[in-house]
C-alpha cells in the first residue's frame, strides 16, 4: 500500500468552502487525494452523482493531485481497491467527534492497516454544512460565502 495515496469521502451534496478547505490541506499532505461520493448513504441528495462529481472536479481543478471519483458498499473496501492507506475526514468541532470516532475505529476493525487522519478546516467553516447551503439557496439566502461561484451557481439553477 502506498503511504503517499489517501481518499476523502463525503456526500458532497454539494461541495462547500469546508471542504475545499480540507481538500487543500489533504492535497499539501499527500502525493494523491481521491475525493469520492459515497452513494449508498441513508441521504436522499438534491444533486446527481454526475453534478457532483462536476462541481467537485471543477471547483479542484486547481490542484494538480485530486482526483474525483464515488463507490458503492464499504469504504475501507473502496480505500483497498485504490491502493490508499488513509482516509481523511474533517474535524469541524466536539459535535463531529463522536460520530468521527464511531466510524473511524470501526473502519480500523474491518481494515487495520487503513488509517483514518481527521484535519480541521479555518474555523470560519466550522458550523458549516451542505444542508444549511441548500436551505439558504432554497430560500434565496445568501451562499456566496459559503460555496465557490460554480457551486453557488448549480444551487440557483436547481431552485429557480
Ligand atoms: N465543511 C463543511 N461541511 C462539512 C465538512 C467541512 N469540512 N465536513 C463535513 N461536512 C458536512 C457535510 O456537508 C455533510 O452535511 P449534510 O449532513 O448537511 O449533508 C455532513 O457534514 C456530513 O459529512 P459527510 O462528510 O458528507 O459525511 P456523511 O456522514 O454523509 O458520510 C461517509 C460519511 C461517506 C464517510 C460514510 O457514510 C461511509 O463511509 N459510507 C460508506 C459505507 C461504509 O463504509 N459504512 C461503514 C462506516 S463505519
Amino acid at each position: 500500500m502506498k503511504k503517499n495515496m489517501a481518499v476523502y469521502p463525503g456526500t458532497f451534496d454539494p461541495i462547500t468552502n469546508g471542504h475545499l478547505d480540507i481538500i487543500e490541506r489533504a492535497s499539501d499532505l499527500f502525493d494523491k487525494v481521491i475525493v469520492t461520493i459515497a452513494l449508498n448513504t441513508n441521504k436522499k441528495p438534491l444533486f446527481t452523482k454526475q453534478e457532483r462529481m462536476d462541481m467537485i472536479r471543477k471547483v479542484t481543478g486547481n490542484f494538480k493531485n485530486i482526483e474525483v471519483d464515488s463507490f458503492d458498499g464499504l469504504l475501507v473496501d473502496y480505500a483497498a481497491r485504490k491502493n490508499a492507506s488513509v482516509i481523511i475526514r474533517g474535524l469541524r468541532a466536539v459535535s463531529d467527534f463522536e460520530y468521527e470516532f464511531q466510524m473511524s475505529l470501526t473502519n480500523r476493525k474491518l481494515a487495520p492497516n487503513i488509517t483514518t487522519i481527521f484535519l480541521m478546516p479555518n474555523e470560519k467553516y466550522s458550523y458549516l454544512n451542505s444542508s444549511l447551503v441548500k436551505e439558504l439557496a432554497k430560500f434565496k439566502g445568501k451562499t456566496s460565502c459559503f460555496v465557490p461561484d460554480y457551486v453557488r451557481e448549480k444551487l440557483e439553477r436547481k431552485f429557480k
